[in-house]
């Protein structure tokens, strides 16, 4: 008897038990669907990025995106959201206008650096500048004929050079694979999207001599006799016109500090796109297009564009741009003006 009343106890108990989990469930699930789903707060109440990044609506005027389907473009959000994990403030501040400047920055390095490449972004880049430099290995600039030792760019901010695949795998793989294997960015879309908010996110050195620009031979001996630039140096074709300031600076505070996209074109391709003397400045995808890039997305999603950064592009940081593009046409008809800005001489 005794033994049935503590069955029946138990019974009641494990009977009490369930119930509550089930309620509990319910409850739970009646809560997430309330409080989290769709919405634009998490529980902690910061904003829920990937119902953020799905607002966000990049202009079909953009050029090159025509080539790519808007379920591609879904993909990429989902990719940049999963990408954006280890790193909470991408584009998620909380401060609405400046998070959508970054989002339009990162959209515009993308487009110029692989032009979208049909919504495949993860792809490695095409045609070297210079073959003598297409390894982009600072340990010896030549050609390699072994593909899977070539640090050129690869996924959608182009990721190059040797001391950038080696950092980004530490941060990614605390080991070295990708110094081993670059080609390994090439396949894996979760490692590529990885790689291109690792280097929006981490502060990198930037500046120096200006290179990997074609065409300019004394850069090695620039570089190896003059490391400090052209002040005290005695080579004399190392001059002011071949060096930028040496700076240290990522993506993401360019965009929320200085509020310069030409700090972001800087960090990213300052050797191209920002060098006293480039060749590079007009041509596609480079500075000019850049800053126009940037402004047509800005512009689309009808935020005032703070004008002083088109117009000279930037202060200070790229010193080519400054004093050299002319926006006016772009400031007069912000709409579908693509190719307004041009050269100054
Ligand atoms: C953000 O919203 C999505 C879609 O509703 C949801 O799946 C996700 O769990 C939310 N994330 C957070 C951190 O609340
Ligand atoms: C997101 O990333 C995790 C690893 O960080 C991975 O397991 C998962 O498959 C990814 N999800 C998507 C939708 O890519
Ligand atoms: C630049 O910043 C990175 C990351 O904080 C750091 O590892 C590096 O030493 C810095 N370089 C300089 C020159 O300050």
């Amino acid at each position: 008897m005794f033994n049935i009343k503590i069955s029946q106890t138990i019974g009641l108990v494990l009977i009490s038990a369930t119930l509550l989990i089930i309620v509990g469930i319910f409850m739970d699930a009646l809560k997430k669907e309330i409080s989290y789903d769709d919405e634009m707060f998490t529980e902690t109440g910061s904003r829920n990025f990937s119902v953020w990044l799905k607002g966000i609506n990049i202009p079909k005027s953009l050029e090159h995106i025509a080539y790519v389907s808007q379920d591609r473009i879904d993909q990429w959000l989902v990719d940049i959201t999963n990408a954006s994990k280890a790193y909470p403030t991408f584009c998620n501040t909380g401060d609405d206008k400046l998070d959508k400047y970054e989002f339009a920055a990162f959209l515009t390095i993308i487009g110029s650096e692989t032009e979208f490449t049909y919504g495949f972004p993860c792809t490695h880049e095409q045609g070297c500048p210079d073959c003598t430099h297409c390894s982009y290995n600072t340990n010896g600039l030549q050609c390699l004929t072994d593909d899977k030792l070539q640090y050129f760019g690869r996924g959608p901010v182009q990721l190059s050079w040797n001391y950038n695949y080696a950092d980004f795998s530490q941060s990614y793989f605390q080991d070295d694979r990708l110094v081993k294997n670059p080609t390994l960015l090439d396949s894996n879309t979760e490692l590529c999207w990885a790689s291109a908010v690792w280097f929006w996110m981490e502060r990198h050195d930037y500046g120096g001599w200006c290179m990997p620009q074609a065409g300019w031979d004394q850069h090695d001996t620039c570089d190896a006799k003059c490391p400090n630039g052209p002040s005290g140096c005695s080579l004399s074709q190392c001059s002011d016109a071949h060096w930028l300031p040496r700076k240290n600076g990522s993506c993401h505070d360019a965009m929320h500090s200085s509020g310069s996209i030409g700090q972001v074109i800087n960090i990213i391709n300052g050797g191209y796109d920002c060098c006293p003397t480039t060749t590079y400045f007009a041509g596609f995808g480079h500075t000019l297009r850049r800053t126009e890039w940037w402004a047509t997305i800005v512009v689309s999603w009808g935020l005032g564009l703070p004008w002083s950064q088109v117009d000279p592009v930037p202060i200070n940081e790229c010193p080519r741009a400054v004093g050299h593009i002319n926006c006016t046409p772009l400031k007069e008809n912000p709409e579908n003006c693509w190719t307004c800005c041009t050269e100054k001489n």
